[in-house]
């Protein structure tokens, strides 16, 4: 008999070789091949169809929507980051750097959703049930009807859940299967529980939430499989020394994906940020140069962010460019086209930026507040405090169009801003209407030479 083949597994990225390596050849992460217990062995030659049982063909059109309501907790940034609330037998991967708040957003959820009469269990592999219990109190949640548990063991867990509507697993590195000869986190373990769980879970219709630790630079820990295997897969984000907490969807298999739910994190554990545009514009000095908004926009929600940047004289060869919350090429790109597009001196002298409330920007869209505070900081003059920004930047110093700007500039004129600096609609039928903006006026531009002289003219006028 042939010897059965061992396969290889990166537990950073996910992909299989057939040897054992220090360093996997995809990632290029040290020290993360491990064998792959499950799929070491020799794969069948040819398969004939006369042994296999037939499996059920149903026509497409055979629904019925009220099997799939969806749980609702009434927390609401949570519901509209998983599209409207949880869908019956879907399972949910929540990511998300230790201690950003998964456990407490999780435990606040299950109780809001406890409270509305569904039967939920909190499996902790991490903390024993006092320490949960002891969180719940201080949460003031102690008298939610929600079932707790302290396991790591699969077998057990999905033999004592029968009859739950939801199911959260925190986390799912520590889970394991008894008759899986690796250790707990490894990707054959936590592929395998996964799996389980979630078979387990689709053929009773429960609702199953996992939460995934993060490798160092934020991806979900273990095999990029789970990322597959779920239906949901959400991100919990956020700088641990600020209160805000982002709650985005990168994957939704029942809704939009680019959604996001914003929490702050207070004494009393997650609180929600209904109206995130007004807090993070809360602390903005008006008078200081190098700040600009940005009208974001963040799934289907509009955002108001305030970006800062601060240009100094340099005395290094190398200046330094220091950048919290935005993309650090993106900022070369624009340093870069400024220079050269618009004649500014800048990349000679050291930048700092930052998106003011520790939260992150990743669109094109921010290019020109950037641009514009950039302009600013520079010239050491204010922007008009009332000036809204938005459009993306290009290496020819255009500035194109981006997508929804009504909604953003709606946005912009419900906080009170007069003025929006945008890119140019070259498609005249399709021009932000009047009416719907309110009396927002409409700065068009198209390249960031305009930009440059709005704000030279703008000098002028206040002289
Ligand atoms: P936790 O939910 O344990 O994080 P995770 O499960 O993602 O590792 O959150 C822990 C952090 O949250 C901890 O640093 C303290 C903070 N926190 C508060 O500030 N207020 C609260 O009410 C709670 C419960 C936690
Ligand atoms: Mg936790």
């Amino acid at each position: 008999m042939a010897k059965p083949k061992k396969n290889y597994v990166c537990n950073q990225c996910g992909s299989v070789t057939q040897k054992w390596a220090g360093k996997c050849e995809s990632c290029d992460e040290w020290n993360c091949i491990e064998e792959d217990v499950t799929t070491s062995q020799a794969v069948p030659k040819g398969l004939s169809a006369a042994k296999g049982n037939k499996i059920a063909l149903a026509p497409l059109g055979d629904f019925e929507p009220t099997n799939y309501k969806r749980a609702i907790s009434g927390i609401s940034e949570f519901d509209r980051t998983c599209g409207g609330g949880l869908v019956p037998g879907s399972a949910t991967l929540i990511g998300g750097e230790p201690g950003i708040g998964k456990s407490t957003l999780l435990l606040q959820t299950v109780c809001a959703l406890a409270k509305r009469n569904l039967r939920c269990i909190y499996v902790s592999g991490e903390e024993a049930m006092d320490q949960v219990r002891m969180r719940a109190a201080r949460l003031g949640l102690a008298d939610s009807p929600v079932e707790l548990a302290s396991a790591t063991n699969v077998r057990d867990i999905l033999a004592s859940v029968d009859g739950a509507d939801i199911l959260i697993i925190d986390s799912i590195q520590t889970m394991y299967i008894d008759n899986i000869d690796s250790a707990p986190g490894t990707v054959t373990q936590v592929r395998t529980s996964a799996q389980e769980i979630i078979r387990h879970a689709k053929s009773r219709n429960m609702a199953v939430i996992f939460v995934g630790h993060v490798t160092k630079d934020g991806q979900i820990a273990g095999p990029r499989v789970l990322e597959h295997m779920v239906d949901t897969v959400l991100h919990f984000e956020g700088d641990r020394s600020h209160q805000f907490r982002i709650l985005r969807s990168i994957k939704n298999r029942f809704g939009a994906t680019d959604e996001i739910g914003v929490f702050e994190m207070a004494g009393e554990g997650l609180r929600e940020v209904l109206n995130p545009s007004e807090i993070f514009l809360s602390q903005r000095n008006m008078n200081v140069a190098g700040s600009a908004v940005l009208a974001a926009l963040e799934g289907t929600r509009p955002m108001l962010v305030e970006v800062q940047a601060l240009v100094a004289p340099s005395t290094l060869a190398a200046p330094r460019r220091s950048v919290l919350g935005y993309d650090n090429n993106r900022l070369a790109m624009i340093v870069a086209v400024l220079e050269t597009r618009a004649g500014l001196q800048i990349s000679g002298c050291d930048i700092f930026l930052n998106i003011a409330g520790g939260i992150r920007i990743n669109e094109p869209a921010a290019d020109l507040a950037v641009a514009a505070a950039l302009i600013s900081a520079l010239r050491g003059s204010p922007l008009p405090p009332e000036n809204v920004f938005f459009g993306e930047i290009g290496l020819a110093g255009e500035v194109r169009q981006i997508a929804q700007s009504d909604i953003r500039l709606k946005e912009a004129a419900k906080l009170g801003f007069r003025e929006a600096i945008i890119p140019k609609n070259k498609n005249t039928s399709a021009k932000p209407k009047k009416a719907a903006n309110g009396d927002i006026r409409i700065s068009e531009i198209d390249t960031i030479t305009m930009l440059a002289d709005l704000f030279a003219s703008t000098q002028v006028r206040a002289a």
